[in-house]
C-alpha cells in the first residue's frame, strides 16, 4: 500500500522533471532565436496584416493612435526608426512606456509590428489640402 504510493510519486515526479526540461529547452530556444534576430541591422520582412493586429490586440494604438501618429506615446509612423532601435526601445524602454519583453511580445511579432508601420503612407503636404490655404 505506502510502497505504491511511493511509486506512484516517484513517477509522477519524474513526469513534472520531464515536463520542466522541456521547458526550459524551449525557452532557452527562444532566448536563443530573438538574440540573434534584435542583432540585425535590416528589418526582417514581417507581415504587415499580421502587424496591424497585434498593433491593435497588444494596445500600442491606444498610446501611439490608430495611424501610429502619436498621441501620449511618440509618433511612430511613417518613416518609422530602425528595426534595431524599434525593437531596444520596446525591450527597454527609458520613459513612460512600459516595457514589453519577448514574452509578451516575440521579435517575430515585432517584425510585423515594424512592417505595418513602414506601410503607412504620408500624410498629405499642407499645401495640398484646400482648407488650410483659404
Ligand atoms: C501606456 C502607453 C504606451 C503603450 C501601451 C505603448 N507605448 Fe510606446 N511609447 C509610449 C511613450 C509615452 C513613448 C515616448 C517615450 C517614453 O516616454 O517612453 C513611447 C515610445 C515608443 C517608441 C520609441 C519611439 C522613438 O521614436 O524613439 C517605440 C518604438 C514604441 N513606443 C513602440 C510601441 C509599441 C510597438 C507598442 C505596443 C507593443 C507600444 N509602444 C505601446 C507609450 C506607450
Amino acid at each position: 500500500m505506502n510502497r505504491s504510493i511511493a511509486n506512484r510519486c516517484a513517477g509522477s515526479a519524474a513526469a513534472l522533471m520531464v515536463v520542466a526540461c522541456l521547458l526550459f529547452v524551449s525557452l532557452e530556444a527562444g532566448a536563443q532565436s530573438s538574440g540573434s534576430d534584435s542583432k540585425t541591422n535590416t528589418a526582417p520582412a514581417g507581415n504587415a496584416e499580421n502587424g496591424k493586429r497585434i498593433y491593435t490586440s497588444y494596445g500600442c494604438y491606444q498610446c501611439h493612435g490608430h495611424a501610429a501618429q502619436g498621441g501620449a506615446g511618440s509618433r511612430l509612423a511613417p518613416n518609422p526608426i530602425s528595426f534595431t532601435a524599434f525593437v531596444r526601445y520596446i525591450r527597454h524602454p527609458r520613459g513612460q512606456m512600459p516595457p514589453y519583453t519577448s514574452k509578451v511580445v516575440s521579435d517575430s511579432e515585432l517584425a510585423d509590428i515594424h512592417a505595418f508601420l513602414r506601410t503607412l503612407p504620408q500624410p498629405p503636404a499642407v499645401k495640398d489640402i484646400p482648407l488650410l490655404n483659404d
